[in-house]
This record gives structure tokens, sequence and C-alpha cells, in this order.
């Protein structure tokens, strides 16, 4: 998720849980725990009966995981992840565009606005620490505090050593359309097949329009990609009209870059480095160098300033998995509808009253209509990658009759450019895509590809 407030439309996405995962507690590999009245003894049981799991596991480290990821409502995919001893499972909104991995957390856990359409924001589903007989809280010394905090200052630990056990002080995330606030914890995340160990991931107490987790897929240290040190990862979006569904495809993680390996035909181009250092969270997405726009075989003449990151931050092109649908900056907006526009609006009426109701535009209505022709948008990457969009990733029906464009773009100012990417590859324009993050190779690669 950007952390751009003035990026975030009513469409981007609204974070929730998926809470029909329960807590997972058994990891006994062996017999089953024997019934015991107190329940402190039974939670020692589950743990040694994890903890032998886990050295089992650890001994056995394969190179891929798959996560299944689930097309969700409000506009995100969502991955179940486990964490602690004996594994309490939580559900994370998987986002390229943000780092730091946190879920609800304690039974206190609050959450302000978070009515949506299928949660019940009565019943999250929260990480409960105590629980865990290896959550941690994260020391302001460790080493790990600072990936969150670079110029931490922790107190002088005295001669007796009484102050040392400061906490790295609490986080607050700034999302756009959100926040979470809560404190750093260590515990261990577990998979089937894996485990790792001193896992770093926020215990949120509080939230604002997100009552349920996001895992941080981007490029800081605390990331999932980084703390796992993953050479890759990769996903293959199935579409949103599985929304809510028991539909799945893989988010594949890889730590190994030569089993990695994935068939032919996938294109790849280079991340970049966003140059400022007006902002660090600008080094957190996958910017990579978008060259033109094409719609229907026709350049779109975006100005240079918007593909490229420029030394203030601003500009350029990210990819991100927690925004829904692509955003362009104003004017480089403009001139994409103006171009279906000129191409499309002498065969098919204006659908104004949609428009302004959905936000989106142009909207189209081709009510009567047998087939429709619709202009190919397509974007050419740096070392001529092309990436032709399917037809219903930037075209979709609000109702039978009527189509919208499914771009969005800043709804304020004329002259808003302000900080940070100027174009934001949403997942919408994702679907029916094989996608990889190839971190070892710096690129970013994909293919055409039905997900489901
Ligand atoms: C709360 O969520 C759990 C887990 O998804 C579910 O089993 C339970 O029925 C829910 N309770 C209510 C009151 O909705
Ligand atoms: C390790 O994992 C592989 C793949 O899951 C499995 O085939 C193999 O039997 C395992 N080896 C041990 C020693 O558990
Ligand atoms: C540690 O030192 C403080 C004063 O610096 C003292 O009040 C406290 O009792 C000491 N604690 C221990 C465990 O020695
Ligand atoms: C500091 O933490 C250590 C280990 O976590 C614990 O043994 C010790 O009692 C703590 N000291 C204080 C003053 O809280
Ligand atoms: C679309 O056009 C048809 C006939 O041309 C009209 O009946 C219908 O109301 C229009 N729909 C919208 C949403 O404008």
């Amino acid at each position: 998720m950007l952390s751009l407030s003035h990026l975030l439309l009513f469409f981007l996405i609204s974070l929730y849980s998926l809470s029909a995962y329960s807590t997972t507690l058994s990891l006994s590999p062996t017999a089953a725990p024997p019934p015991l009245a107190n329940p402190w003894q039974r939670l020692a049981h589950l743990a040694t009966a994890s903890s032998t799991r886990a050295h089992h596991l650890k001994t056995n480290l394969s190179a891929t995981t798959k996560v299944p990821l689930f097309p969700r409502g409000y506009g995100g995919y969502s991955i179940s992840l486990s964490f602690g001893t004996p594994p309490q499972t939580s559900s994370f909104v998987m986002d390229s565009g943000s780092s730091l991995l946190w879920f609800p957390c304690t039974r206190r856990y609050s959450c302000n606005s978070c009515n949506f359409a299928d949660i019940d924001p009565t019943n999250i589903t929260t990480f409960i620490p105590k629980s865990s007989s290896s959550a941690k809280i994260v020391g302001c010394r460790n080493p790990q505090c600072k990936w969150i905090f670079p110029n931490v200052r922790c107190r002088e630990c005295g001669k007796n050593q009484t102050r040392c056990n400061q906490s790295c002080p609490p986080y607050m995330i700034q999302y756009g359309s959100g926040s979470t606030t809560g404190l750093l914890l260590s515990d261990s995340l577990v998979f089937p097949d894996k485990m790792v160990d001193n896992f770093v991931v926020g215990c949120s107490i509080f939230s604002n329009r997100q009552p349920g987790g996001i895992a941080g897929f981007g490029r800081g240290p605390e990331s999932l990609p980084a703390q796992m040190k993953l050479k890759k990862f990769s996903y293959c979006l199935v579409s949103h009209r599985f929304d809510g569904e028991p539909v799945t495809s893989d988010l594949v993680l890889d730590t190994d870059g030569a089993a990695a390996a994935r068939g032919r035909g996938i294109k790849y181009t280079p991340f970049r480095k966003n140059p400022t250092s007006v902002n660090a969270a600008f080094h957190d997405y996958y910017y990579f160098t978008l060259r033109k726009i094409t719609v229907g075989g026709i350049k779109v003449k975006a100005p240079y300033k918007f593909l490229v990151p420029n030394s203030d931050g601003k500009g350029g092109t990210i990819v991100d998995s927690g925004t829904t649908f692509t955003y362009m900056e104003k004017e480089v907006f403009e001139l994409v509808a103006e171009e279906f526009e000129k191409q499309i609006g002498k065969n098919y009426g204006r659908a104004a009253a949609v428009e302004k109701e959905s936000g989106l535009r142009p909207c189209y209505n081709i009510s009567g209509e047998n087939a429709v022709d619709l202009p190919k948008l397509t974007f050419h990457f740096k070392g001529g990658a092309k990436m032709a969009l399917p037809l219903a990733d930037y075209f979709s029906f609000l109702d039978e009759s009527v189509i919208c464009m499914t771009i969005v773009s800043s709804s304020g100012t004329e002259d808003g450019f302000g900080p940070g990417p100027a174009i934001i590859l949403g997942n919408y324009q994702q679907q029916n895509f094989y996608i990889e993050y190839d971190l070892e190779n710096e690129r970013f690669g994909f293919r055409s590809q039905v997900c489901k």
C-alpha cells in the first residue's frame, strides 16, 4: 500500500482479515496430547510438540514454498500465515507496496472504521503473544529494531543492567487509507514444510480502516522476502470475478534462484531504485522503467518526468499488489483517457451518469452491441518487454450495458504532481499474468497466463 494519502481513492483497497481460517493448534507429529486438566500444561505440551516438529522442519528446508492466494472483495489478495509456538494463523493482505508484516494482536486489539462488506469487525482473528512460547518483544538494542527505526536512540543500560530491557519504540504506519500501530515482536514463521525463527512481525493493537493484517513484500529489510532471504517470489492473480470464492492460486516463495526457473516466455525488465533521499518509503517500492504507453498502437505522449523518478523522488512507475486499479498521475491519465475517447468515442456513447456514480471514466454504454471492439492497452518497458493487457484488465462491466476503464487518477488539483510514483501498476492490471519479482537478478518478469 502506498503511504501517500493523495493517492488513495475509495477504490483502493481497504484492508481486513480473512477469519475463515481458524487457528492451527496442533503440530503434533506423534500421538494426540494426553488429556490434561490444566490448560497451561496443555499449552506446554503443544509447545514441546511444536518445537520437536520445528527441529524436524529445520533440518529439511525445501527451496520453494507455496502459499494460496485468495482474491478478495476489498480489491486485494490475501494469504494465510502462521506464527508462534504453537502456530496461530492470521490472514494478511499480500502487499508488495510496503514492507512490514503485522497482524491484529492481543485481545485488546481495536480497529476504527473497520466495517467492510464481508467481515464482522467484532470477530477479527487476533494473534495472542502470551499463547506463543517463542514470541519475544523486540528490544531497542536489537539490530532488527533499526530496520524500522534507523535512528533509534536507546537509554543507557545503567550499572546493573536493569534498564537494558527497553523495547523497540512503537511503530505507527500510515497507509493511504488508514493506519496501524503496535510493538515489534519476533516469533517463528511456520510453514507446512519449513520454519523461519526470529521473524520480526508487528503486533498491532490499534488500526484505522484495516482490521486485518498486511504482509509487506516490499524492498525493506523487514519485508517477508528480505527476512526469508528469498531469491524470488511470484504469483499469478486469479480474476477478481472470483472475489470471496474459495478460488486460489499460488504465491511461490523461492530461496533457491536456480531451482526457481519457471518456464519459457517470461519477459523481463530491470528494477530501478528511486534516487531520492527525501522519503525512505520510496526505497521500499519496486520501480521499473516504463518507456511508453500505447493505446491501439498509438503512443500516448506522457512526459518523461512522469516515467522516471527524479532526485526529489517524484515520478516513476512501480508495481504494487496492494493497489487495486492502476493509478496514473492526472496528466498521464488524461492522455490515456483521451486516446481511448478518440478511438472509440465515435462507436459508443458515454455513460455520464455511471461515470459520476462510480468515479471511473471513461464509461461507455454498449447496450445492444453483440461484440465490443476496444483498442489494446500496452505498457512498453525498458529492455523491450511489452505488457499487452487482456481487455478484462482495463475495461470492466459495471452492469450488463456499461463498461468503464479501470484505471484511476488523483481527483485533486490539476497540477497535483506530488512526490512518489506517477504510475502504479495495480493488481487489477496484473490479473491473468504470471508475475515474478526476481530479487536475485533485480528484475521484474511477467508472462500472459490464465491463472484459473
Ligand atoms: C468468528 O470467527 C470464527 C472464525 O472464523 C467463526 O468460526 C465464528 O463463527 C465467528 N463468530 C461470529 C459470532 O461470527
Ligand atoms: C525432505 O523433504 C522432501 C520434500 O518434501 C521429502 O521428499 C524428503 O523425504 C524429506 N526428507 C526428510 C529426511 O524428511
Ligand atoms: C539497579 O540500580 C538501581 C539504581 O541505579 C537500583 O535502584 C536498583 O535497586 C538496582 N537493582 C538491582 C537488581 O540491583
Ligand atoms: C530483562 O530481560 C531478561 C531476559 O529477558 C530478564 O531475565 C530480566 O529479568 C529483565 N530485567 C528487567 C529489569 O526487567
Ligand atoms: C444505454 O443505452 C440504452 C439505449 O440506447 C438506454 O436505454 C440505457 O438507459 C442506457 N444505459 C445507461 C446506463 O446509460
